[in-house]
């Protein structure tokens, strides 16, 4: 339950046209929009994790939603200058992580075997789900709504924003921003266009760009750095602008520019070289490829560069740069490395591990916080809601029940009993408050089948058990029992911990690094479960029967992504004295530094290491006092 709700501030702009759809949001009353608005968005505690470098601009990555995390923001007074985002696409994608298995350092004969595959580049990688962004339209705007008004209340008043989008829904947004932020405060849609595949399309032009709207709170006093982009050589030149040049009787290479009357003018490329070109708003810079040196295998990273260009343009040295979605981390990347101050927050693990370990490795200082808001339940709400699914006892998919019920669970008093979870990929439906109880009662209920006698009614979060209770025992229209029920519990109970043998001594061998903690023995049930099910996904699509099942060897170090001592405390926040990422290549990533070494199953620390992380590598991390 949130400590509290914190204003909104959505103040509307007058006279500003809106799109006619029905606005809803999540945390409302009954059926009135405006007490949304009243309401506010949900304040939850807080919880510091881990603290890296000195951090003394208070750089902080949150993993917690957008709402909650601006929530958070407002209530201790911060602000921010510059916003990007770039939110799931409402594109109907279904994103995966891959996961791979490293090289186990124990067994020569898997020695062999790892090292074989990563030569013939045969990684061996089983896909996890994300996040989904399968949305409506509708369901979409709302939630955007809701997100663009809890980040217009923390931005100062001299801030901007760039929404990161693409041709599904940007001509929506653009309204729904008009309404926001003022038609008058728009300030550009920048075209990122990119390159990709020749092929030959039946019906329309290839799409390839993204839109990214850029809007100011006050025209008139929100800056802008104008500035130009340099370019290597006259080749670099010809080839990005994709303009054949000219040679005049000199010798000297021009293209024809138009200059804005109808004239053209020649634009001689040795003083486009030195003078650079005026950056406009049509931005052509490739996609990430997987072997880009900046690739972190992150399914919608975005290239530096064109962070580069909306921080450099829109903030300057020490200002606060904000990403709400933050995914692999680059806007905080890139405004570290610019010298700004940046907060960022992304609901999923993968997302704050790769961000914690980029932003690590490129040596910035930042702390990390979870917002107990009872949805990161599981990694991600696509696999806490898999999970939840398998974990209810009973519970038996039923294709006859409309789609709000998840399936029924049978006992013999009751019969079959239809049973509702709450949807953690759609943020109008997590809260369990009256709107939602009133739909159940008045809508849901009313379609079941007569001989229905009870319903269970899952939530993660709730309004007040007590009110809701109330509410429904004040209902006199249905005599069908509603049983409330906490989904938290289901999953506290079940997630069993990974487990490690090690063991800890002095070495001489290293002059600096005196402590050596080597792993003899790492077992983890969740990958372990995750592996399993994908051996029995490939044996029954395998027709040809050529699929080997993957294999986990006993000493289980394979399953190893990550590992940090803790030398500073044995309790409360992190602070990472020594790390190891093994990459997916098995290669070590040491302290942030890239090496060509395998993994040799240790870690080692300058000082007396008091705590032992080890993160798998579907993401879950167990932490072990060293005695
Ligand atoms: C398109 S990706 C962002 C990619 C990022 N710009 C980059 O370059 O790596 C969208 C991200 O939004 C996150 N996300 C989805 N819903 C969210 C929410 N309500 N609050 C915060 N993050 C969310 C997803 O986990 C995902 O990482």
């Amino acid at each position: 339950m949130p400590i509290k709700y914190v204003p909104f501030v959505p103040e509307p702009i007058e006279g500003q046209a809106v799109l006619n759809f029905n606005r809803v949001l999540k945390y409302k009353g009954v059926d009135d929009t405006s007490m949304t608005l009243q309401r506010g968005m949900p304040l939850y505690e807080v919880e510091k994790l881990e603290s890296v470098g000195d951090n003394t601009e208070n750089n902080m990555v949150f993993r917690g939603e957008c709402i909650t995390t601006c929530a958070y923001l407002k209530e201790h007074n911060i602000q921010v200058d510059l916003v990007y985002i770039d939110p799931p696409f409402a594109s109907g994608a279904d994103y995966a992580k891959k996961i791979y298995l490293r090289r186990n350092p124990k067994v020569a004969e898997a020695i062999a075997q790892a090292e074989q595959e990563i030569d013939s580049e045969e990684l061996r990688a089983f896909e996890e789900k994300m996040y989904g962004d399968v949305w409506n339209k509708e369901k979409y705007l709302n939630w955007m709504y809701e997100n663009l008004l809890a980040i217009k209340s923390i931005m100062s008043e001299t801030a901007s924003i760039y929404v990161h989008l693409d041709w599904h829904i940007v001509h929506y947004m653009k309204v729904l921003m008009d309404e926001i932020f003022g038609e008058d405060n728009f300030r550009n849609d920048i075209i990122w266009h990119y390159s990709g595949w020749n092929k030959k399309l039946k019906v329309s032009f290839e799409k390839r760009h993204d839109t990214i709207l850029y809007y100011c709170q006050d025209d008139e006093g929100t800056s802008f750095n104008s500035f130009f982009e340099q370019w290597e050589s006259e080749e670099e030149y010809i080839k990005k602008r994709k303009q054949k040049p000219l040679t005049d009787e000199n010798g000297r290479r021009y293209v024809l520019s138009d200059a804005g009357n109808g004239k053209r003018v020649k634009r001689y490329l040795d003083e486009a070289i030195k003078d650079g070109v005026v950056v406009d708003d049509v931005w052509d810079i490739d996609k990430i490829n997987n072997s880009a040196k900046e690739s972190l295998d992150y399914s919608t990273q975005k290239p530096e560069v064109l962070l580069e260009r909306i921080i450099k343009a829109s903030s300057n040295e020490n200002m606060v740069v904000a990403d709400f979605f933050g995914g692999s981390g680059v806007t905080a990347a890139v405004a570290s490395k610019l010298n700004r101050r940046f907060i960022t927050c992304d609901i999923g693990l993968n997302s704050i591990q790769t961000m914690r370990d980029r932003l690590s490795a490129d040596g910035a200082s930042f702390d990390v916080y979870e917002i107990k808001d009872g949805v990161q339940l599981y990694r991600n709400p696509v696999q806490t809601m898999d999970k939840i699914k398998s974990l209810i006892p009973g519970l038996k998919n039923e294709d006859a029940l409309d789609s709000f019920w998840e399936g029924t669970i049978t006992d013999t008093k009751n019969g079959t009993i239809p049973v509702y979870i709450p949807n953690l990929m759609d943020s109008t439906s997590k809260l369990l408050d009256k709107v939602t109880m009133q739909r159940i009662i008045h809508e849901a209920i009313p379609d079941l089948p007569p001989n229905t006698k009870k319903v269970i009614v899952y939530y993660v979060d709730i309004t007040s058990e007590e009110e809701i209770k109330q509410f429904i025992d004040e209902d006199d229209s249905t005599i069908v029992e509603i049983e409330l029920r906490d989904l938290k519990t289901i999953l506290d109970d079940v997630v069993i911990e990974d487990y490690a043998e090690f063991s800890v001594a002095e070495t001489s061998d290293d002059l600096i690094n005196k402590y050596v903690v080597t792993i003899n023995r790492f077992m983890s049930d969740r990958v372990t479960a995750k592996i399993l099910e994908y051996n029995n996904k490939c044996s029954l699509n395998d027709k040809k029967k050529t699929f080997k099942p993957i294999q986990i060897s006993n000493e289980g170090l394979e399953m190893i992504e990550y590992l940090s001592l803790d030398c500073e405390s044995n309790e409360g926040e992190w602070h990472s004295s020594s790390e190891i990422k093994i990459d997916k290549n098995s290669f070590v990533i040491l302290n942030g530094e890239k090496t060509k070494s395998f993994w040799d199953g240790s870690i080692k620390s300058e000082k007396k290491p008091l705590r032992l992380k080890i993160r798998n590598i579907c993401g879950d991390e167990t932490v072990w006092s060293i005695e």
